[in-house]
């Protein structure tokens, strides 16, 4: 059985910088060594609401970008859409402030051994994990085409540096405010296509992730997505993030997307499962 990352370890984290970018807050945290064993696809759990709150679970977040300072310390990188009471606790904090945070958590992207071509898609936050993704494939000599979508400008986030690591960026909203008018969807056969990619890494909200593994399936390439199921301890705990996933003996069993994901492949999950357990699922009957 999957067990916590064994990275992982609890840390009172200072908050370094705090900045409002679109519709997200990009913050950093001094994390110490811990930032050395940050893979791109890991998140942090982090404690929200102080010590006297009744906001008793973690908040769970994709790791962005992490960086090693040496003798002063590592960095971590997250980008938070203030949604509700938790999120937006976290982002009212100020430089200085300490959360309590523990990380690296789950599993993370598999990078291949030889160089491919990899098409990058995220859906509003959704593209955190990915620029940090494509720094790790662009050293081993890959080359990277990256797809961002979201309902509005606003919800894009691509940052300056993190163009530059990617060969190619294409950006689509529904309400047509910045780049194509339309879905992610819409444009990833155009590109797997002209660029003849070898490998799809996904990272948004599930009816996304599940359209692109249709994509992907048709066109017969690899597909990893980092899922954002529900989670409510991060940890591996308290069995709120099940996910029906299909293992190598072709038995589906109910695993745990804390744990076993959030980076899985996609052409083992049970799409559209819809928090029933499909028929055949393992001690379902
Ligand atoms: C792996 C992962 C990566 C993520 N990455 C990002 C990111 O990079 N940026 C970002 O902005 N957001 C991210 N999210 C989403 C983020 O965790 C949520 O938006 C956040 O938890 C909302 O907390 P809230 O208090 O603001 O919202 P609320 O809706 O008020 O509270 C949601 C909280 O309820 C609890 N909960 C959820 N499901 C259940 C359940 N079934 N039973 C009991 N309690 C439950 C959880 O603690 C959850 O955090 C990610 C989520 C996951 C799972
Ligand atoms: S979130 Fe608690 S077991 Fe996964």
């Amino acid at each position: 059985m999957t067990s916590i990352n064994k990275s992982a370890s609890q840390v009172w984290a200072e908050i370094v910088s705090n900045k409002k970018v679109g519709a997200y807050h990009h913050m950093v945290f001094q994390v110490g060594e811990l930032a050395t064993h940050a893979k791109p696809g890991n998140f942090v759990a982090i404690a929200v609401g102080g010590s006297n709150s009744a906001m008793v679970l973690r908040r769970a977040f994709a790791i962005y970008r992490t960086f090693d300072r040496g003798v002063t310390g590592g960095l971590l990188e997250i980008v938070v859409a203030p949604h509700g009471a938790g999120s937006t606790w976290l982002t009212n904090q100020n430089p200085g402030f300490k959360v309590d945070l523990i990380a690296p958590l789950g599993t993370a992207f598999g990078i291949p051994t030889q160089p491919v071509r990899a098409l990058l898609v995220g859906g509003g936050y959704g593209s955190a994990p990915l620029f940090g993704l494509s720094e790790v494939l662009k050293s081993r000599g890959c080359r990277v085409d990256m797809v961002l979508g979201a309902s509005t400008a606003m919800k894009i986030y691509a940052p300056l540096d993190g163009k530059r690591s990617v060969s190619s960026l294409t950006i689509a909203t529904e309400d047509g405010s910045t780049g194509i008018t339309g879905k992610v969807t819409d444009v990833i056969p155009g590109i797997i296509e002209a660029n003849s990619i070898d490998i799809i890494y996904s990272c948004g909200p599930m009816g996304m992730l599940e359209a692109i593994n249709k994509i992907s399936s048709e066109f017969g390439i690899m597909h990893q997505c980092a899922i954002e199921e529900s989670m409510a301890c991060g940890i591996g705990v308290c069995m709120t993030c099940v996910l029906p996933m299909k293992g190598e003996d072709g038995q589906i069993r109910m695993l745990r997307s804390c744990i076993d994901g959030p980076v899985v492949d996609g052409d083992n999950v049970v799409w559209g499962a819809k928090r029933v357990i499909p028929e055949g699922t393992w001690g379902a009957n």
